[in-house]
């Protein structure tokens, strides 16, 4: 079974990342992961942190030779801002008088919520786990589960469908948002450049204000099999668990699976997507004539493109703070204000590219098993050729 964790803190020494359940014999590649991590930090409108950091993996077990040895693989991503937080956060007692206190909370970030539940006086240490700095494990160990569906033929990228009120209407095809992907600077990752024009001026506008925007980003699976996920148990469905798996990046409020949220207002007729046969469909005989469904019915993917969008709300630390209340005297405050990004759809959809990654993963190694990328192949041969005598 595969299964992942993180730990580290914001401003910690490092970050941590632990999967376990890959196969043995899957060839690793450092410079894959880097741009990865690369990837997620960029985009218009991040603050300065990004600036200081260049995460890089730096694998400890479970790689011998550059390629996993179905060994538990954890890896560690240094935290260059460490070195201006070592005596704020020190692992020993250190000195109260060097601590970083977040005296007021920020409405919409963890901080009232987390001190309330861990009984602490303020929130330093809520800040410093919630941090979406956490997502930068996710997509190093991501990145590892993308090479492994790579050797399945399956492809998981993003693309940025809205920031604040501008947004894009036209359908974005695989080759475009592959396209986006080789581009060597991320500005915005939306496909139309007019559009992504508009979506600059919306970060613009939230910069010169003091405030701050969120969007929408569309994560798409290409060449994934019919076949992962079933119906036939609430918590196996695919579209429940990439839901779970999208909903647990930080700022996302609400997540799509195809055209879902349309959906709700339309027809019937005009929703499902009508089945053909002959003429060469993905991976069977059987064809669509479009993919509202988003590639997955009855929680089980048909063979059609996995199209999962990510909303995410604005960023909730604002240079022009909103009311808040001291921790300590209970007095009205503005709320802390810590250097911060104004927007991160671009960056969150990298996030998302990786859930979705190790969810499918999750998904196949159910579905075909092995120990080794050998045993797995052959196990996927044998269905797919089941598929194409069906
Ligand atoms: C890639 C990424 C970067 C983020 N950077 C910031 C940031 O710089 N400042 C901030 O207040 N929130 C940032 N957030 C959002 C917060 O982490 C998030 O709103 C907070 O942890 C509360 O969680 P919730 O919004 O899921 O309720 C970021 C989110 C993502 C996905």
């Amino acid at each position: 079974m595969l299964r992942y964790f993180t730990a580290g803190e914001s401003h910690g020494e490092a970050l941590i990342a632990f999967i376990s359940g890959l196969p043995a014999g899957l060839r690793v590649d450092q410079t894959f992961i880097d741009r990865e991590l690369w990837r997620r930090q960029q985009g218009y409108g991040r603050g300065g942190r990004m600036k200081i950091e260049r995460d890089t993996a730096h694998i400890l077990s479970g790689v011998r030779h550059g390629m996993t040895i179905g060994s538990p693989i954890s890896l560690q991503l240094e935290n260059r801002d460490w070195k201006n937080w070592q005596e704020a956060l020190p692992v020993g007692d250190g000195d109260p008088a060097h601590h970083k206190r977040v005296a007021s909370p920020r409405p919409g970030h963890a901080d009232l919520a987390g001190a309330l539940k861990y009984n602490f006086a303020e929130a330093r240490y809520v800040l410093e786990r919630a941090s979406a700095r956490e997502s930068a494990a996710r997509v190093a160990i991501g990145a590892l589960a993308k090479s492994f569906l790579r050797e399945l033929g399956m492809e998981v990228l993003s693309h940025v469908v809205a920031v604040g009120a501008v947004s894009a209407n036209a359908p974005v095809s695989w080759e475009q948002i592959q396209n986006l992907s080789n581009r060597g600077e991320i500005l915005l990752n939306c496909a139309d450049a007019d559009t992504e024009q508009g979506m600059k001026n919306e970060v613009d506008k939230a910069l010169k204000t003091g405030d701050s925007v969120g969007g929408v980003f569309e994560v798409v699976a290409h060449g994934v099999p019919p076949g992962l996920g079933t119906y036939a148990q609430w918590d196996e469905r695919l579209d429940a668990q990439l839901a779970s798996a999208i909903m647990s990046l930080q700022a996302v409020k609400a997540v799509e699976i195809g055209s879902g949220i349309a959906a709700a207002a339309a027809p019937g007729s005009a929703v499902h997507d009508e089945i053909g046969y002959g003429g060469g469909g993905n991976f069977t005989e059987f064809t669509r004539t479009r993919n509202n469904a988003g590639g997955i019915e009855g929680g089980v993917s048909n063979g059609e493109e996995i199209r999962v969008r990510g909303y995410l709300k604005p960023i909730s630390t604002l240079r022009r703070p909103l009311r808040s209340i001291d921790f300590e005297t209970r007095q009205p405050v503005s709320a802390a204000y810590e250097r911060s990004d104004v927007c991160v759809v671009p960056a969150a959809g990298v996030a998302a590219e990786a859930m979705v990654a190790l969810t499918l993963s999750r998904c196949a190694l159910e579905k075909f098993g092995g120990d080794s990328m050998g045993e797995t192949l052959r196990n996927f041969q044998g269905y797919r050729a089941q598929l194409q005598s069906y």
